[in-house]
């Protein structure tokens, strides 16, 4: 049988020391892989690539539907974007997930305890706040977009509630803010329970985040497998590393439905980058994970439990385990695990992988069919003057058909009715409705706010949707739900 071809970047810092040990480890294992090695990273970067890979980089990774890598530097400064976001993002690798089990001979908190612990961390990989969607829209205010989507949202929560299935897991939890981020994050909820009804053989149940994370401190054994959007499950994923014992141990999976990548979730480690001591823990635990994706599940099992293995016989890098025992480089760290392996004559040819096809275009997805219907815009206005003043030239100029609703400062109604305690900033949201009656066109809703142009400072606009007559913009704090005429 042919070997799998896969792609590897080494990586930047200590990815090449690592990346080499780990590879030496599948090498005495006859792991039946072919390695194309590729230019990626901080190096790439240098050369003038400003998405940090060269063009043969992206045709390999591709072509071979895997790919192997170490940490990456983000270069700083200028703007410039992290490769590691960008080959996540390009190859639309939705599901990043992180598996965190105790090790026995790395000491916590939870192992003295007796706690075991095994939790895996689903997050959205794409969309949210890592859009890096921003701008300044006054000289005081800079705006976040965070762009969650059904599609998206459905990709992440399918992968999950998949991986719970392969794991063995009887729960899958989703953790969220839906409480505040209704429309965002309540998209989020509603999706999970919509896909859990797909999978009536295991549990779902929710979590406000905020809680997650205290529960996750105080109770780890109660959870299984949470899935959370990107950012917030960025966090707690890291909160779960420091329950067995840091980000060294835990393994990570980016998956998309045509190509996976598999990396440490450590940096490039500068301090210690070429001097032969880093640890490479969690790209060998990585590396097994794309084994067992790969279908080489013996290998698998065989270098997880050697790993193990020499972790708890005391064997150990200078970032973890007993200071009585002497700390040894990478190197050494990799050959005692070739040394616990032994003589490895098993071939495994029962793995089911096939590279992906090559796609013509990008895909759309969709699954809305509601009827969109355009009420209103939100004005962002820079300004110094008061909310009334504000509202006194709006109304001044205002169409029939239209009305001023509500204007907030930073998301808080300040007018019709507010707080002399409210602080405001200078930049203000007008929100603008219609009054009811026959739809207005979405064209006069623009033609309303460039009429306002020349008596105000418009940075931004924004046009308020219902789907099938819900609405889909949020209230400011304080607004009421505006009565339907
Ligand atoms: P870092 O993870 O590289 O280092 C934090 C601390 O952990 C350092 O003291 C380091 O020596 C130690 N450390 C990390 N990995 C280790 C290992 N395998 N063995 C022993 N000690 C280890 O985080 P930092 O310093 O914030 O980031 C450095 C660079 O890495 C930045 O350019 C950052 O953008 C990049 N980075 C890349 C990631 C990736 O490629 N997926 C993830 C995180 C950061």
């Amino acid at each position: 049988m042919d070997k799998i071809k896969i792609s590897v970047a080494k990586g930047d810092g200590i990815g090449p020391e690592i990346m080499d040990a780990v590879i030496s480890i599948f090498e005495h294992c006859n792991v039946p892989l072919e390695y194309e090695y590729i230019q990626m990273g901080k190096s790439v970067y240098d050369q003038g690539y400003l998405t940090g890979m060269t063009d043969e980089a992206k045709e390999s990774v591709e072509r071979t539907g895997v790919l192997f890598k170490g940490p990456m530097e983000t270069p700083k400064g200028g703007g410039v974007k992290s490769i590691n976001v960008t080959a996540r993002k390009t190859w639309n690798t939705h599901s990043n997930i992180r598996k965190f089990k105790t090790i026995k001979g790395v000491d916590t908190v939870f192992s003295k305890a007796g706690i075991p612990i095994d939790i895996t961390v689903v997050r959205e990989n794409i969309e949210d706040t890592y859009g890096g969607i921003e701008h300044y829209v006054s000289k005081d205010v800079a705006v976040s977009r965070r762009i969650i989507s059904r599609p998206g949202s459905e990709q992440v929560i399918r992968a999950a509630f998949e991986t719970a299935l392969k794991e063995g897991y009887t729960k899958v939890t989703c953790g969220h803010k839906a409480n505040i981020m209704k429309l965002t994050d309540g998209m989020f909820l509603d999706t999970f329970y919509e896909i859990a009804k797909e999978y009536p053989q295991l549990e779902a149940d929710d979590v406000i985040v905020d809680a997650l994370c205290m529960k996750l401190v105080v109770q780890p054994e109660t959870f299984q497998l949470v899935v959370l959007t990107n950012l917030q499950g960025d966090i707690v994923s890291d909160l779960c590393a420091g329950l067995v014992g840091g980000l060294g141990f835990a393994p990570s999976a980016n998956l998309g439905d045509h190509i996976k990548i598999f990396e440490a979730v450590h940096g490039t480690a500068p301090d210690i980058a070429g001097k032969g001591l880093a640890n490479p823990t969690s790209l060998l635990l990585s590396g097994v994970m794309m084994l067992n994706f790969l279908g080489f599940e013996t290998h698998a099992e065989r270098i997880r439990t050697a790993l193990y293995t020499v972790i708890d016989n005391g064997v150990h890098t200078g970032d973890f385990g007993e200071d009585r025992s002497k700390s040894v480089g990478t190197k050494a760290f990799a050959d005692a695990i070739i040394t616990e392996l032994g003589a490895f004559d098993f071939t495994d040819l029962s793995n089911t992988y096939k590279p992906p096809l090559s796609l013509e275009g990008n895909r759309m997805m969709h699954s809305s069919t509601e009827t969109i219907e355009t009420v209103g815009v939100d004005l962002f206005v820079e300004s110094k003057s008061s909310p009334k003043e504000i509202a006194d030239i709006v109304n001044s100029r205002i169409y029939p058909d239209m009305e001023l609703t509500t204007i907030t400062n930073r998301g808080t109604q300040v007018w019709p009715s507010g707080s002399v305690y409210t602080d405001l900033v200078d930049n203000y949201v007008v929100r603008i409705e219609k009054k009811g009656g026959p739809e207005v066109k979405k064209k006069r809703f623009m033609e309303q706010a460039v009429d306002l142009f020349d008596h105000l400072r418009v940075s931004g606009i924004e046009m308020l949707i219902t789907l099938d007559g819900v609405r889909k913009y949020s209230l400011g704090q304080g607004q009421g739900e505006k009565k339907s005429t």
